[in-house]
């Protein structure tokens, strides 16, 4: 695993930016795998800008993600499919061409296994991107997931509902999600996590320096060979100088 401590938060966007445009040069018919939330959110509104100017064309790529709120539509508010394809013009465009395979939000074995089997089918994920929660959490493999997981069903810690709540209101958030697990996380070709914020200091300091451990999720992405984590400095900020190393 490779650490990489940017100056910024903009110079962390230009990377993950960048990983997107390689990886669709490594092999422009693969398959990206996308994260929400706010990480991300820069990122989505460059891709949309950059095919919107004729920078960047999708060409056959297809895309697929990593959780989605149980029993959700495509559409519905809050939703990580409705926040990737209202963010990204593209993504909706991929959609409705079926080549933007979203996470079956009914959480139903058969669906979920059809899902995982059409990802093995075209040769899996070239590229996984990752975000991380305050509590350490991957897509939503909170504390405590066996990292023999695949695609499942989970309750989403009370963190994660707390962070949740600002896309929510006025209603509550859901309680419940399907995610990919890390078992299905590291079978991806290239793992690219990024962290920004002071929020996010501590999870990232026991993703990078603490035990490999299902009570951190993302301390699972140290078994991959090809991950790679962008850090801002706030982020960064309760790092040794055994993770500076790493860079
Ligand atoms: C969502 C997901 C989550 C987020 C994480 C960070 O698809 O996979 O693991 O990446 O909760 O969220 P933000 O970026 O909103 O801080």
């Amino acid at each position: 695993m490779r650490v990489i401590r940017e100056s910024s938060r903009e110079a962390v966007d230009r990377a993950v930016f960048e990983e997107f445009c390689a990886a669709l040069r490594r092999r422009p018919a693969g398959v990206i795998g996308l994260a929400t939330g706010g990480t991300f959110s820069a990122f989505f509104a460059r891709i949309a800008q950059a095919v919107a100017a004729g920078e960047l064309e999708m060409g056959e790529v297809r895309a697929t993600h990593l959780d989605e709120y149980l029993g959700f539509d495509h559409d519905q508010r809050g939703g990580m499919v409705h926040e990737l394809t209202s963010l990204c013009p593209p993504l909706r465009q991929m959609l409705d061409e079926d080549r933007f395979w979203p996470v079956p939000a009914s959480g139903d074995a058969g669906a979920v296994q059809e899902h995982e089997q059409r990802l093995a089918e075209v040769g899996g994920v070239d590229i996984q991107f990752l975000g991380i929660g305050r509590n350490g959490h991957i897509g939503f493999n909170e504390p405590g997931t066996s990292f023999d997981l695949g695609f499942h069903r989970v309750h989403l810690a009370p963190t994660t509902r707390a962070d949740a709540r600002d896309r929510f209101a006025p209603d509550e958030p859901p309680y419940e999600a399907v995610t990919a697990g890390p078992k299905s996380i590291l079978k991806a070709r290239r793992i690219v996590l990024s962290a920004v914020g002071a929020a996010k200091a501590p999870a990232v300091r026991a993703m990078l320096e603490g035990p490999i451990d299902p009570q951190c999720p993302a301390s699972c992405v140290r078994y991959h060979a090809d991950s790679v984590v962008y850090l801002d400095p706030e982020a960064a900020a309760e790092l040794g100088e055994s993770a500076a190393a790493m860079s």
